[in-house]
């Protein structure tokens, strides 16, 4: 297939374009914030903690900030050093939840390997924290609990929401149970009345269980391994996995004749892939997102979304936001 976007060749697959839901939640995020402030209220802020000096957390830390100068709140990186201890993160956590002026606390991970992380963010007081991770929003999260979630499961859901994809009652089958998006994933969606199955490693003859699913979320960690196979014909294909593949017989595998992505790994030595084979599923799927521009913007937009939650929570402040 050598079109870019092979949505201009199909004539039923929906292409789920992620920076687009991710542009319409900024404006009501924008609209949220506008109104608080003409109503009196405070600027909604976020502190994103930055230990060390790895290139990604930086980039995707900034990527927060920028989002919310956008939206009109304050984002703040707070930049620490690596070799700082456990002691002194703790006391910066401890200031940043008694700061009143301060609605929204994110702490990049991955830390140094000295730091206790769990410790870490289970230090950050519930109520700010963005991120969702913290045992208190967990296990909101599972009883059904106003809570903060965790961004990239909350962005999926916000994007079958706002794609008019039907859920309830449809099988969800997730493949992926780590902390951070299988296990929310499958809260929400269980929320929104999926019926959900949770996949992962030991899970038995996965091609079959896969084939299941109204709605597949693929979040792995392994390129291209959902392929044909694993989808029923008009499934619904959500691809989390963000991966970099940095061989060109790969790369000439997953695109072949694919001029873009060839220019790209010529200039760069490595392209982004999913967790799903995009160009062989592509067909089978009644809608997919596509790697990158699929679920990766929805991620930094549902942090900023969290933070105005906490922020009208924090303010006693009740403004209707559509998220
Ligand atoms: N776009 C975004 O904003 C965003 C955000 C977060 C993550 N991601 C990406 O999403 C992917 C998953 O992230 P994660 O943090 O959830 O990863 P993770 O913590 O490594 O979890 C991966 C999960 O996949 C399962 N798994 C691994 N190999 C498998 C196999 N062969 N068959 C079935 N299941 C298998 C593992 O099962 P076990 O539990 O049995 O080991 C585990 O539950 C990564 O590519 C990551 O970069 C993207």
């Amino acid at each position: 297939m050598t079109a870019e976007n092979p949505a201009q060749n199909a004539e039923t697959t929906m292409i789920l374009d992620g920076k687009a839901v991710a542009s319409q939640i900024h404006s009501d995020l924008a609209r949220g914030v506008q109104q608080l402030i003409a109503e009196g209220g405070r600027q909604p802020k976020l502190v994103a903690v930055l230990v060390g000096d790895n290139p990604a957390s930086a980039a995707y830390v900034g990527s927060k900030a920028r989002t919310c100068a956008k939206v009109g709140m304050a984002g703040e990186t707070l930049r620490l050093s690596s070799d700082l201890t456990q002691e002194s993160l703790e006391s910066e956590i401890r200031r940043l939840n008694g700061d009143p002026e301060v609605d929204g606390i994110l702490v990049q991970l991955p830390l140094p390997k000295h730091i206790d992380e769990r410790r870490i963010l289970e230090l950050v007081a519930p109520e700010k924290d963005v991120d969702g991770f913290h045992p208190v929003n967990v296990g909101r999260l599972w009883t059904g609990e106003d809570c903060l979630a965790p961004a990239t499961p909350s962005g999926i859901v916000e994007m079958l929401r706002r794609c008019d994809i039907p859920m309830a009652g449809r099988h969800a089958v997730i493949v992926g149970r780590s902390n951070i998006v299988g296990k929310p994933m499958a809260g929400l969606l269980l929320r929104e009345s999926c019926t959900v199955t949770i996949c992962h490693s030991r899970t038995r003859d996965l091609p079959a269980v896969c084939r299941n699913a109204d709605i597949l979320v693929a979040a792995v960690g392994r390129t291209a391994m959902v392929d044909a196979s694993y989808v029923a014909e008009g499934a619904v294909v959500i691809d989390v996995g963000m991966n970099r593949v940095d061989d060109q017989d790969t790369v000439q595998r997953l695109y072949p004749d694919h001029e873009k992505r060839a220019a790209l790994f010529a200039k760069k030595g490595y392209i982004l892939t999913g967790d799903v084979d995009y160009h062989r599923v592509f067909d089978r799927a009644s809608a997919i997102t596509p790697v990158p521009g699929g679920v990766g913007p929805l991620t930094v937009a549902m942090v900023v979304a969290n933070t105005l939650r906490a922020s009208l929570r924090n303010q006693s402040r009740d403004i209707e936001i559509d998220l």
